[in-house]
Protein backbone atom coordinates (compact mmCIF):
# COMPACT_ATOMS: atom_id res chain seq x y z
CA UNK A 1 0.00 0.00 0.00
CA UNK A 2 1.51 3.63 -0.97
CA UNK A 3 1.90 5.64 2.16
CA UNK A 4 2.60 9.48 1.47
CA UNK A 5 3.99 11.00 5.05
CA UNK A 6 3.22 14.76 6.06
CA UNK A 7 6.06 16.89 5.29
CA UNK A 8 4.26 18.90 8.07
CA UNK A 9 2.96 17.25 11.11
CA UNK A 10 0.83 18.86 13.38
CA UNK A 11 0.80 20.08 16.65
CA UNK A 12 -0.88 17.79 19.30
CA UNK A 13 -3.64 19.33 21.37
CA UNK A 14 -3.06 19.55 24.87
CA UNK A 15 -6.09 19.26 27.64
CA UNK A 16 -9.79 19.19 27.35
CA UNK A 17 -11.40 18.17 23.62
CA UNK A 18 -14.70 18.43 22.31
CA UNK A 19 -15.35 15.44 20.95
CA UNK A 20 -14.47 15.08 16.68
CA UNK A 21 -13.15 18.38 16.17
CA UNK A 22 -9.04 17.34 16.34
CA UNK A 23 -7.31 14.98 13.75
CA UNK A 24 -4.53 13.19 13.27
CA UNK A 25 -1.92 13.65 10.56
CA UNK A 26 -2.98 11.26 7.94
CA UNK A 27 -5.97 9.77 6.55
CA UNK A 28 -6.80 6.72 4.83
CA UNK A 29 -8.25 6.47 1.42
CA UNK A 30 -9.87 4.17 -1.30
CA UNK A 31 -11.82 4.62 -4.42
CA UNK A 32 -14.09 2.34 -6.28
CA UNK A 33 -15.04 2.63 -10.46
CA UNK A 34 -17.09 0.50 -11.96
CA UNK A 35 -14.36 -1.00 -14.22
CA UNK A 36 -11.78 -0.80 -11.52
CA UNK A 37 -13.55 -2.29 -8.06
CA UNK A 38 -12.14 -0.70 -4.99
CA UNK A 39 -8.75 0.39 -5.80
CA UNK A 40 -5.86 2.83 -5.00
CA UNK A 41 -5.56 2.19 -1.18
CA UNK A 42 -3.35 4.80 -0.05
CA UNK A 43 -2.46 6.64 3.29
CA UNK A 44 -1.77 10.43 2.54
CA UNK A 45 -1.34 13.15 4.72
CA UNK A 46 -5.31 14.71 6.03
CA UNK A 47 -6.68 16.77 3.69
CA UNK A 48 -9.63 17.97 1.99
CA UNK A 49 -11.50 16.46 -1.38
CA UNK A 50 -11.93 18.32 -3.97
CA UNK A 51 -15.22 17.23 -5.05
CA UNK A 52 -17.75 18.18 -8.16
CA UNK A 53 -20.49 20.65 -6.90
CA UNK A 54 -23.21 17.66 -8.76
CA UNK A 55 -21.23 15.39 -6.91
CA UNK A 56 -24.03 13.18 -6.18
CA UNK A 57 -23.62 12.96 -2.13
CA UNK A 58 -24.13 16.31 -2.19
CA UNK A 59 -27.53 15.71 -3.49
CA UNK A 60 -29.19 12.60 -3.20
CA UNK A 61 -26.41 11.25 0.36
CA UNK A 62 -25.55 7.79 -0.64
CA UNK A 63 -22.90 7.90 2.24
CA UNK A 64 -22.63 5.36 5.29
CA UNK A 65 -19.99 5.67 8.01
CA UNK A 66 -18.78 3.68 11.27
CA UNK A 67 -17.34 5.01 14.42
CA UNK A 68 -14.66 3.02 16.14
CA UNK A 69 -11.82 3.11 18.60
CA UNK A 70 -7.85 2.79 19.29
CA UNK A 71 -6.30 3.58 22.68
CA UNK A 72 -3.71 2.08 24.64
CA UNK A 73 -3.17 -0.45 27.55
CA UNK A 74 -0.76 0.02 30.63
CA UNK A 75 2.14 -1.29 29.00
CA UNK A 76 1.89 0.99 25.79
CA UNK A 77 0.36 -1.85 23.35
CA UNK A 78 -1.92 -0.53 20.95
CA UNK A 79 -5.91 -2.19 21.07
CA UNK A 80 -8.71 -1.98 18.93
CA UNK A 81 -12.14 -3.21 20.08
CA UNK A 82 -13.76 -5.52 17.98
CA UNK A 83 -12.57 -3.84 14.38
CA UNK A 84 -13.94 -6.43 11.64
CA UNK A 85 -17.17 -6.40 13.45
CA UNK A 86 -17.64 -2.77 12.16
CA UNK A 87 -16.28 -3.39 8.77
CA UNK A 88 -18.78 -6.11 8.64
CA UNK A 89 -21.64 -3.15 9.83
CA UNK A 90 -20.02 -1.25 7.21
CA UNK A 91 -21.22 -4.09 4.26
CA UNK A 92 -24.56 -4.48 5.70
CA UNK A 93 -24.74 -0.54 5.38
CA UNK A 94 -23.64 -0.67 2.14
CA UNK A 95 -26.47 -3.46 0.99
CA UNK A 96 -28.90 -1.39 2.13
CA UNK A 97 -27.25 1.86 0.29
CA UNK A 98 -26.65 0.45 -2.55
CA UNK A 99 -22.88 0.89 -2.21
CA UNK A 100 -20.27 -1.99 -3.91
CA UNK A 101 -19.34 -4.31 -0.75
CA UNK A 102 -15.71 -3.59 0.72
CA UNK A 103 -13.23 -6.22 1.95
CA UNK A 104 -12.87 -6.10 5.39
CA UNK A 105 -9.52 -7.44 6.08
CA UNK A 106 -8.44 -5.29 3.39
CA UNK A 107 -9.76 -2.40 4.72
CA UNK A 108 -8.95 -3.39 8.75
CA UNK A 109 -5.19 -3.83 7.20
CA UNK A 110 -5.12 -0.20 5.99
CA UNK A 111 -6.88 1.23 9.16
CA UNK A 112 -4.10 -0.54 11.21
CA UNK A 113 -1.20 0.69 8.85
CA UNK A 114 -2.86 3.90 9.70
CA UNK A 115 -3.32 3.92 13.61
CA UNK A 116 0.40 2.84 13.46
CA UNK A 117 1.49 6.05 11.73
CA UNK A 118 -0.66 8.12 13.84
CA UNK A 119 0.26 6.30 17.32
CA UNK A 120 1.39 9.01 19.21
CA UNK A 121 -2.06 10.81 18.48
CA UNK A 122 -3.60 7.73 20.63
CA UNK A 123 -4.03 9.80 24.02
CA UNK A 124 -3.87 8.10 27.04
CA UNK A 125 -6.20 10.28 29.85
CA UNK A 126 -8.97 9.08 31.81
CA UNK A 127 -11.47 8.07 29.16
CA UNK A 128 -9.34 9.70 26.62
CA UNK A 129 -8.98 7.52 23.31
CA UNK A 130 -8.67 7.63 19.49
CA UNK A 131 -11.92 7.84 17.74
CA UNK A 132 -11.92 6.17 14.25
CA UNK A 133 -14.33 7.09 11.66
CA UNK A 134 -14.55 5.53 8.35
CA UNK A 135 -16.49 6.85 5.78
CA UNK A 136 -17.71 6.00 2.29
CA UNK A 137 -19.55 8.44 -0.19
CA UNK A 138 -20.98 8.09 -3.84
CA UNK A 139 -19.24 10.98 -5.85
CA UNK A 140 -20.58 10.94 -9.38
CA UNK A 141 -20.61 14.07 -10.80
CA UNK A 142 -24.46 13.75 -12.15
CA UNK A 143 -27.98 15.24 -11.23
CA UNK A 144 -29.37 11.87 -12.50
CA UNK A 145 -31.58 9.50 -9.50
CA UNK A 146 -29.74 6.40 -9.73
CA UNK A 147 -27.17 4.38 -7.99
CA UNK A 148 -23.62 5.84 -8.54
CA UNK A 149 -20.63 4.03 -9.63
CA UNK A 150 -17.80 5.81 -7.97
CA UNK A 151 -17.27 5.82 -4.21
CA UNK A 152 -14.65 7.33 -1.98
CA UNK A 153 -14.14 5.36 1.41
CA UNK A 154 -11.91 6.96 3.77
CA UNK A 155 -10.60 7.14 7.78
CA UNK A 156 -9.96 9.89 9.51
CA UNK A 157 -8.92 9.60 13.41
CA UNK A 158 -9.56 12.21 16.29
CA UNK A 159 -8.04 11.59 19.91
CA UNK A 160 -11.21 12.06 22.02
CA UNK A 161 -12.42 12.21 25.76
CA UNK A 162 -15.87 11.79 26.82
CA UNK A 163 -18.80 11.99 24.30
CA UNK A 164 -20.88 13.75 26.52
CA UNK A 165 -20.13 17.37 27.31
CA UNK A 166 -20.09 16.41 31.07
CA UNK A 167 -18.44 13.58 31.04
CA UNK A 168 -19.80 10.45 32.73
CA UNK A 169 -22.41 12.71 34.75
CA UNK A 170 -25.86 11.39 34.32
CA UNK A 171 -27.51 12.38 30.83
CA UNK A 172 -31.10 13.89 30.54
CA UNK A 173 -33.21 12.08 27.66
CA UNK A 174 -36.02 13.46 26.53
CA UNK A 175 -38.54 11.24 24.36
CA UNK A 176 -40.06 12.25 21.38
CA UNK A 177 -42.90 11.34 20.38
CA UNK A 178 -43.57 14.02 17.59
CA UNK A 179 -40.50 13.60 15.13
CA UNK A 180 -39.63 10.22 14.22
CA UNK A 181 -35.78 8.71 13.74
CA UNK A 182 -36.75 6.03 11.27
CA UNK A 183 -39.28 2.96 10.65
CA UNK A 184 -39.30 -0.32 9.19
CA UNK A 185 -38.35 -1.01 5.94
CA UNK A 186 -36.30 2.58 6.66
CA UNK A 187 -32.73 3.16 7.34
CA UNK A 188 -32.57 3.23 11.02
CA UNK A 189 -31.45 -0.36 10.53
CA UNK A 190 -28.24 0.86 9.38
CA UNK A 191 -25.49 3.75 9.61
CA UNK A 192 -26.80 5.57 7.02
CA UNK A 193 -25.40 9.42 6.76
CA UNK A 194 -29.43 10.55 6.69
CA UNK A 195 -30.59 9.07 9.78
CA UNK A 196 -28.50 11.39 11.70
CA UNK A 197 -29.72 14.31 9.74
CA UNK A 198 -33.11 13.21 10.03
CA UNK A 199 -32.54 13.64 13.96
CA UNK A 200 -31.42 16.81 14.62
CA UNK A 201 -34.90 18.69 14.73
CA UNK A 202 -35.38 16.93 17.37
CA UNK A 203 -32.41 17.34 19.02
CA UNK A 204 -32.75 20.89 18.79
CA UNK A 205 -36.15 20.98 20.36
CA UNK A 206 -35.05 18.26 22.92
CA UNK A 207 -31.87 20.63 23.63
CA UNK A 208 -33.78 24.11 23.84
CA UNK A 209 -35.92 22.47 26.49
CA UNK A 210 -32.73 21.17 28.67
CA UNK A 211 -32.35 17.84 27.91
CA UNK A 212 -29.07 16.16 25.88
CA UNK A 213 -30.60 13.54 23.87
CA UNK A 214 -33.40 12.37 22.32
CA UNK A 215 -35.36 8.65 23.44
CA UNK A 216 -36.90 7.16 20.20
CA UNK A 217 -40.05 6.03 19.98
CA UNK A 218 -41.10 3.81 17.36
CA UNK A 219 -42.40 5.31 14.17
CA UNK A 220 -45.64 3.35 14.12
CA UNK A 221 -47.15 3.39 17.59
CA UNK A 222 -45.00 6.08 18.94
CA UNK A 223 -45.75 3.54 21.95
CA UNK A 224 -42.61 0.96 21.96
CA UNK A 225 -39.10 2.91 22.90
CA UNK A 226 -36.06 2.17 20.20
CA UNK A 227 -32.95 3.98 20.90
CA UNK A 228 -31.00 7.08 21.48
CA UNK A 229 -29.41 8.21 17.84
CA UNK A 230 -25.93 8.06 19.41
CA UNK A 231 -26.63 5.23 21.23
CA UNK A 232 -28.69 2.11 22.46
CA UNK A 233 -30.66 1.88 25.63
CA UNK A 234 -30.82 -0.08 28.41
CA UNK A 235 -32.91 0.01 31.52
CA UNK A 236 -33.17 -2.39 34.49
CA UNK A 237 -36.22 -3.47 35.68
CA UNK A 238 -36.51 -5.00 38.63
CA UNK A 239 -32.89 -6.64 38.34
CA UNK A 240 -33.66 -7.48 35.06
CA UNK A 241 -31.74 -5.49 32.95
CA UNK A 242 -33.94 -5.11 29.49
CA UNK A 243 -33.00 -3.48 26.13
CA UNK A 244 -35.78 -3.06 23.23
CA UNK A 245 -35.14 -5.79 20.28
CA UNK A 246 -33.76 -5.17 17.40
CA UNK A 247 -37.05 -4.96 15.01
CA UNK A 248 -35.93 -3.46 11.88
CA UNK A 249 -35.13 0.08 12.89
CA UNK A 250 -32.67 0.19 15.56
CA UNK A 251 -28.90 -0.15 14.83
CA UNK A 252 -27.40 -2.81 15.98
CA UNK A 253 -24.42 -1.52 18.10
CA UNK A 254 -21.40 -2.98 18.75
CA UNK A 255 -21.21 -1.98 21.97
CA UNK A 256 -24.73 -3.08 22.83
CA UNK A 257 -24.31 -6.84 21.88
CA UNK A 258 -21.23 -7.17 23.63
CA UNK A 259 -22.72 -5.71 27.00
CA UNK A 260 -25.52 -8.23 26.51
CA UNK A 261 -22.85 -10.74 26.32
CA UNK A 262 -21.33 -9.06 28.93
CA UNK A 263 -23.73 -8.58 31.53
CA UNK A 264 -25.09 -12.38 30.64
CA UNK A 265 -21.93 -13.71 31.18
CA UNK A 266 -21.71 -12.22 34.48
CA UNK A 267 -24.51 -14.25 35.36
CA UNK A 268 -27.41 -10.87 35.35
CA UNK A 269 -30.75 -11.62 33.30
CA UNK A 270 -30.49 -9.88 30.16
CA UNK A 271 -33.74 -9.97 27.93
CA UNK A 272 -34.22 -7.91 24.48
CA UNK A 273 -37.85 -7.50 23.88
CA UNK A 274 -40.25 -4.60 23.21
CA UNK A 275 -40.32 -2.11 25.85
CA UNK A 276 -43.38 0.41 25.80
CA UNK A 277 -42.48 3.77 27.18
CA UNK A 278 -45.40 3.88 29.32
CA UNK A 279 -43.99 0.35 31.20
CA UNK A 280 -40.73 2.52 31.87
CA UNK A 281 -42.90 5.58 32.74
CA UNK A 282 -45.12 3.76 35.29
CA UNK A 283 -41.64 1.47 36.32
CA UNK A 284 -39.73 4.43 37.76
CA UNK A 285 -42.34 6.03 39.29
CA UNK A 286 -43.23 2.48 41.53
CA UNK A 287 -39.52 2.42 42.01
CA UNK A 288 -39.43 -1.37 40.02
CA UNK A 289 -37.24 0.44 37.21
CA UNK A 290 -34.23 1.95 38.95
CA UNK A 291 -31.41 2.06 36.25
CA UNK A 292 -30.61 3.18 32.85
CA UNK A 293 -27.87 3.67 30.43
CA UNK A 294 -26.75 3.61 26.93
CA UNK A 295 -23.99 2.12 24.76
CA UNK A 296 -22.23 3.14 21.94
CA UNK A 297 -18.51 3.38 20.63
CA UNK A 298 -18.31 7.21 21.32
CA UNK A 299 -20.71 7.46 24.18
CA UNK A 300 -19.19 4.09 25.62
CA UNK A 301 -22.01 3.17 28.64
CA UNK A 302 -23.59 6.54 29.71
CA UNK A 303 -25.79 6.71 32.57
CA UNK A 304 -28.93 8.09 32.25
CA UNK A 305 -30.27 10.26 34.96
CA UNK A 306 -33.46 11.99 33.55
CA UNK A 307 -36.51 11.11 31.06
CA UNK A 308 -38.44 13.83 30.16
CA UNK A 309 -42.00 12.52 28.87
CA UNK A 310 -45.55 14.45 27.51
CA UNK A 311 -43.98 17.63 29.89
CA UNK A 312 -42.63 15.62 33.33
CA UNK A 313 -39.51 14.81 34.26
CA UNK A 314 -39.01 11.64 35.72
CA UNK A 315 -35.72 10.77 37.51
CA UNK A 316 -34.37 7.85 37.89
CA UNK A 317 -32.66 7.54 41.35
CA UNK A 318 -31.88 10.64 42.52
CA UNK A 319 -30.83 11.74 38.64
CA UNK A 320 -27.90 12.33 39.44
CA UNK A 321 -25.91 9.04 40.56
CA UNK A 322 -24.75 6.24 38.36
CA UNK A 323 -26.46 2.93 39.01
CA UNK A 324 -24.66 -0.21 40.05
CA UNK A 325 -25.50 -2.18 37.39
CA UNK A 326 -24.62 0.78 34.71
CA UNK A 327 -21.09 0.99 36.86
CA UNK A 328 -20.81 -3.00 36.49
CA UNK A 329 -21.21 -2.92 33.11
CA UNK A 330 -19.21 0.87 32.35
CA UNK A 331 -16.13 -1.11 34.38
CA UNK A 332 -15.95 -4.59 32.99
CA UNK A 333 -16.68 -3.23 29.45
CA UNK A 334 -13.69 -0.70 29.60
CA UNK A 335 -11.38 -2.90 31.55
CA UNK A 336 -11.29 -5.74 28.65
CA UNK A 337 -11.04 -2.52 25.90
CA UNK A 338 -8.08 -1.18 28.25
CA UNK A 339 -6.55 -4.46 29.26
CA UNK A 340 -7.31 -4.64 32.81
CA UNK A 341 -9.27 -7.32 32.75
CA UNK A 342 -8.45 -10.68 31.02
CA UNK A 343 -10.16 -11.04 27.55
CA UNK A 344 -12.74 -13.17 27.63
CA UNK A 345 -14.70 -13.16 24.40
CA UNK A 346 -11.72 -12.56 22.04
CA UNK A 347 -12.68 -8.68 21.79
CA UNK A 348 -10.18 -6.77 21.44
CA UNK A 349 -7.83 -6.64 18.36
CA UNK A 350 -3.89 -5.23 19.35
CA UNK A 351 -2.07 -3.56 16.62
C1 LIG B 1 -20.40 6.15 17.50
O1 LIG B 1 -20.68 5.87 18.67
O2 LIG B 1 -19.32 5.80 17.01
C2 LIG B 1 -21.33 6.87 16.65
O3 LIG B 1 -21.20 6.76 15.47
C3 LIG B 1 -22.34 7.71 17.29
C4 LIG B 1 -22.25 9.18 17.03
C5 LIG B 1 -20.97 9.83 17.38
C6 LIG B 1 -22.79 9.58 15.71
Amino acid sequence: MKIIKTQSPKQKPIGKIKFGTVFTDHMFVAEYSKNEGWHNERIQPYQPFVLDPSSSIFHYGQGVFEGMKAYKNKAGEIMMFRPLENFKRMNSSNGRMMIPPIDEKKMLDGLVELVRLDQDWIPTGEGEYLYIRPAIFDCDAALGVHTATNYTFFIIMSPVGAYYANGLAPVRLFVEDFYVRASKGGTGHYKFIGNYAASLKASDKAEKAGYDQVLWLDAQHKKYVEEVGSMNIFFVKNGEVITPSLEGSILPGITRMSIIELLRHKGYKVSERLIEIEEIIQGIISGEVTECFGTGTAAVISPVGVIGYKGKDYALGDGKTTGKITMDAYQSLTDIQHGDAPDAFNWVYKV
